[in-house]
């Protein structure tokens, strides 16, 4: 195989950024998907959803003919040599993925391989749990193919580390990749996909077996949780001291070479697609193997009361919230993406709107998505400054650039009240408490401890 052609079922970040990423280095690609909007947007150059340099790569795909979107992945898989797939995994209400969107795939791969007689390689993107490759995709693959697995058809799970937000970026640039395989043929082709796509530099590749790849993936994604969940209670402590700064004390201790600074930001907990869906995931996949993850539930429980911290903060300087009216500057789960999914903005608004205020947001990119969800519920501004106007307290939910700029003047000039609690530490603590009423996730409080015991810490702990 010189230069294989390539397919990619599924058209999410993970499945777009690899197919724009492949094509941006020349390959051929087919995409498919089973929704006619998105494939019709995909087709005339337009991203169906927000991701930096997205738009502009999809655009030079289509017009080097690099890149096509089908309904069909019988035509995507019949016109190329290796099918990537990227499909869905999301969370059941037991926690588990919920696997339907994978099978679906499997079995029109199977269909299409039927009619193919030239080797094909499918690799496994998705984020699954060991056994799933296997037991899932290579069963259905085989039933519907009538074709022998390691003979006709080659297998891999090769996991995807992308970051919303960043997806292209790591896409081209990843620290590692990881080629779990069926055999040692099927590694061998995708091994060389990466080592053509990635030229001179290629990163580490580490070759293993489908289960430990897809093992992996997981322990990736709960370790990076887990850091998440270890500094938030860390800064649940630190505000519990006068004086202390939880971003000083994860300076400190992330220079330590063994820990190292990044995921060390304290804040109002992770969401997204993958953190809070792959720890439930792992949990019950533990779970089933009769072992409790004492400390992945730690983690996920952790995460689940870190929003209401901020909201506790808000009573704090408030009391009553009735009547009230915050202004959140910040909806998507994190800069840079207008995903919602998890977001800590959906549990602080919901439970400002129990306790009776009124919410003003703002987000650069996410208030289509926002309205969804909030519909009338809330009010949307078009501006940060905007959104502060009028209010009696803000909470900075997501940390975008241009939040970042704004100056304590902006607040004290427009609010009602300027108070302001910073959920993702971008504020200088100084600068901030002397021109207003100021506090952040992590913080110790110059009042005294009992106070805010009183006030603040009876229900998010
Ligand atoms: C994550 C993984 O980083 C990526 O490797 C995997 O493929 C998919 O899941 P993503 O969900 O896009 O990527 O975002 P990420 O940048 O990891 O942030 C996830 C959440 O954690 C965000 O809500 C973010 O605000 C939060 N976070 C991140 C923190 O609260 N503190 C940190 O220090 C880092």
């Amino acid at each position: 195989m010189s230069t294989p052609n390539i397919s990619i079922v599924g058209t999410g970040y993970v499945g777009l950024s690899t197919a724009v990423g492949f094509a941006s280095k020349g390959y051929k690609v087919i995409t498919s998907t089973h929704d006619n909007e998105k494939a019709s947007k995909i087709n005339e150059g337009v991203a169906p959803f927000y991701e930096p340099n997205l738009q502009e790569l999809l655009k030079k795909a289509l017009k080097d003919d690099g890149l096509k979107c089908v309904l069909d992945c019988k035509e995507a898989v019949m016109n190329t040599d290796i099918t990537f797939i990227a499909t869905g995994t999301p969370s059941r209400p037991d926690g588990s993925a919920n696997l339907e969107y994978i099978e679906n795939s499997a079995h029109e791969i199977g269909e299409a391989l039927k009619e193919k007689d030239a080797y094909h390689l499918i690799v496994v993107k998705s984020t699954v749990v060991p056994g799933t490759t296997e037991d899932v995709v290579k069963s259905a693959i085989e039933e519907y193919s009538n074709k022998q697995c390691g003979v006709d058809f080659g297998l891999c799970m090769s996991p995807e580390f992308l970051r919303q937000g960043a997806a292209l970026h790591d896409t081209l640039n990843p620290d590692r990749i990881v080629i779990g395989e069926y055999d040692k043929r099927s590694g061998d082709v995708l091994e060389s996909l990466y080592r053509n796509f990635y030229g001179k530099k290629p990163p580490p590749i580490i070759r293993t077996n489908l289960e430990t790849a897809e093992l992996i993936k997981h322990t990736n994604n709960a370790f990076l949780a887990t850091k998440i969940s270890f500094i938030n209670s860390i800064a649940n402590i630190c505000e519990r001291i006068p004086g202390v700064d939880v971003t000083t004390v994860a300076e400190a201790v992330g220079l330590d070479r063994r820990i190292g600074p990044s995921f060390l930001n304290a804040g109002i907990g992770y969401g997204g697609s993958c953190f809070p869906k792959d720890v439930k995931a792992l949990i019950a996949y533990s779970r089933t193997l009769a072992y409790n993850p004492d400390l992945l539930i730690a983690v996920e429980k952790i995460n689940e009361t870190q929003p209401y911290r901020a909201v506790k903060l808000c009573k704090g300087f408030l009391g009553d919230l009735k009547g009230k009216r915050i202004a959140i500057l910040g909806l998507s789960f994190k800069p840079n993406t207008d995903d919602m999914r998890e977001a800590r903005s959906i549990p602080i608004i919901n439970q400002l709107l129990k306790e009776g205020a009124t919410i003003t947001a703002y987000d650069p990119v996410a208030v289509a998505v926002a309205k969804t969800i909030f519909a009338n519920e809330i009010d949307y501004a078009s501006s940060a400054i905007e959104c502060l106007k009028n209010a009696d307290c803000c909470i900075l939910v997501t940390e975008w650039e241009e939040f970042k700029k704004l100056k304590p003047e902006d607040f004290t000039k427009n609010m009602k009240q300027p108070i302001l609690i910073d959920g993702r530490r971008i504020y200088n603590p100084e600068d901030f408490s002397q021109k207003m009423k100021f506090t952040a996730i992590g913080l110790g409080a110059k009042i005294p401890a009992i106070v805010l015991g009183q006030n603040l810490f009876d229900r998010a702990n």
